[in-house]
């Protein structure tokens, strides 16, 4: 299993760019087989999460070409309407075939997801949706089993305990894009990836209205077809290498970033003090001279503060010149890097789904383990920060869904090395 090496305490300089959007590309690759022909998309990150997904629809029959962030996807040989455990159980993103699978073949056996370190993570809310249609849904020995006659438009609200969900919304939509009638989705996500999907979709030829917004309208059409579409910046790429030069208090610029998708977090950093400029699409950090400020997040749905960002926040507000709080309101148990940025030497208790920061002078090296796809990018923060050195174990998790991760933060001058 790779680990990094990270010797910590190195300023950083110079500009790092931003890839396409993991969880752009997921919702909308997969909906890539509802169109009659080919599609290309550019933009796409080398990520493991996104090579799951090509395995799983080449699994499927389809037939996909991947280089250079550009894929080719020609659906035509799908005659498999399956998603094994294997596959699923390493990606959950990957439900987000479901919504096209049954659109398109009317048919799905699709391994349910189960939970993970970040939380039990159902998926009532894209069942419903989806029965909403017109789906007949069972669960069969772990497998989600679907088979609609046709699906027809419908109402749906589809707000949980929690929120909207982000790929609740982007099955329904997908799946509505093909139904007969006139679809109305309810406390709909207005997550950037979902507007990209309503975009991607709608140049496939579907008639969509309201995206970004917590209602959408779908009016379904009979046929789609292949198209050529590029994908947004990765925006929680984006959010962590501007925490990556905060946390090392570097002048740093982030490009290929769109400042608007991250409004909530750049208020926030804003409010701890730290100086920077943004264009349309750059971010740049000017000199940072003290200490921050500490800083009170409550994660939620967007345009709230981003779950994603959550723990790369908690890293840098380690440091903060005093008491910060984190309350998780998405996934109320996402904090399993507390106890590793604890070993580094940081000061955080929780208290239910609340972490309280005692901002501490310094951090300092130790051996740690990563966990998931976010906490192990904080543990790589509080890293580069720390005196001496840290060792990440495990770092598969960061690999899932960063494009060249120590790549882009040694071209930086990080001194990060991955041992094999
Ligand atoms: N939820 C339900 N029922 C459902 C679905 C979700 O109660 O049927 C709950 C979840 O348990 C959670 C909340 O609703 O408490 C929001 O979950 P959501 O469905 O929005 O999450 P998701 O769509 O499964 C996507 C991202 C996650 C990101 C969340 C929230 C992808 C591939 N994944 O997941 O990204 O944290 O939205 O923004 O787009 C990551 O990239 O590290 C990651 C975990």
């Amino acid at each position: 299993m790779d680990r990094f090496i990270i010797e910590g305490g190195k300023k950083l300089k110079g500009s790092v760019r931003v890839s396409g959007s993991k969880n752009a590309a997921l919702p909308i690759i997969s909906a890539a087989i509802l169109g009659s022909g080919k599609t290309v998309i550019h933009n796409i990150p080398n990520v493991k999460d996104i090579r799951t997904l090509v395995k799983i629809l080449e699994y499927m029959g389809a037939s996909v070409r991947f280089s250079n962030n550009t894929m080719e996807i020609d659906p035509s040989g799908i005659d498999r309407f399956t998603a094994p455990y294997e596959f699923v159980s390493t990606m959950r993103g990957s439900i987000c075939l479901l919504g096209p699978l049954l659109a398109k073949y009317r048919e799905a056996k699709f391994s349910m997801p189960g939970g993970c370190v970040i939380g039990t993570r159902p998926i009532d809310l894209h069942i419903k949706g989806l029965k909403k249609l017109g789906v007949d849904i069972t669960i069969e020995e772990g497998y989600i089993v679907g088979k609609a006659r046709k699906l027809k438009g419908t109402t749906v609200f589809l707000g949980g305990n929690f929120g909207s969900s982000v790929l609740a919304t982007a099955n329904v939509m997908s799946a509505a894009a093909l139904a007969e009638g006139e679809t109305i989705i309810e406390f709909a996500s207005c997550e950037p990836e979902i507007v990209d999907l309503a975009r991607f979709l709608k140049k496939m030829g579907a008639k969509i209205y309201g995206e970004g917004s917590h209602c959408i309208r779908i009016e379904g059409v009979k046929k789609l077809n292949g198209v050529e579409y590029s994908i947004i910046p990765d925006r929680i790429e984006a959010g962590t290498y501007v925490l990556a030069g905060c946390i090392t208090s570097s002048a740093i610029t982030i490009e290929n970033f769109i400042p608007s998708h991250l409004l909530s977090f750049l208020d926030k950093i804003e409010e701890t003090g730290i100086p920077f400029k943004t264009g349309t699409d750059f971010l740049k950090i000017n000199n940072i001279t003290s200490r921050w400020k500490p800083v009170d997040i409550v994660t939620l749905p967007y345009p709230g503060f981003p779950t994603d960002l959550q723990a790369q926040m908690t890293a840098f507000l380690t440091l903060a010149d005093g008491i910060s709080t984190v309350t998780e309101k998405v996934f109320p148990e996402r904090f399993i890097h507390i106890g590793e940025l604890n070993r580094l030497g940081a000061n955080i208790t929780l208290d239910g789904p609340k972490a309280i920061i005692k901002g501490v002078n310094k951090l300092i090296g130790a051996k740690t383990m990563a966990s998931d796809l976010r906490a192990s990018a904080a543990i790589v923060l509080a890293a580069l920060a720390a005196e001496g050195e840290t060792e990440v174990s495990r770092i598969y998790h960061l690999d899932r869904g960063y494009e060249k991760f120590e790549e882009k933060l040694n071209g930086l001058g990080a001194n990060i090395r991955r041992i094999r």
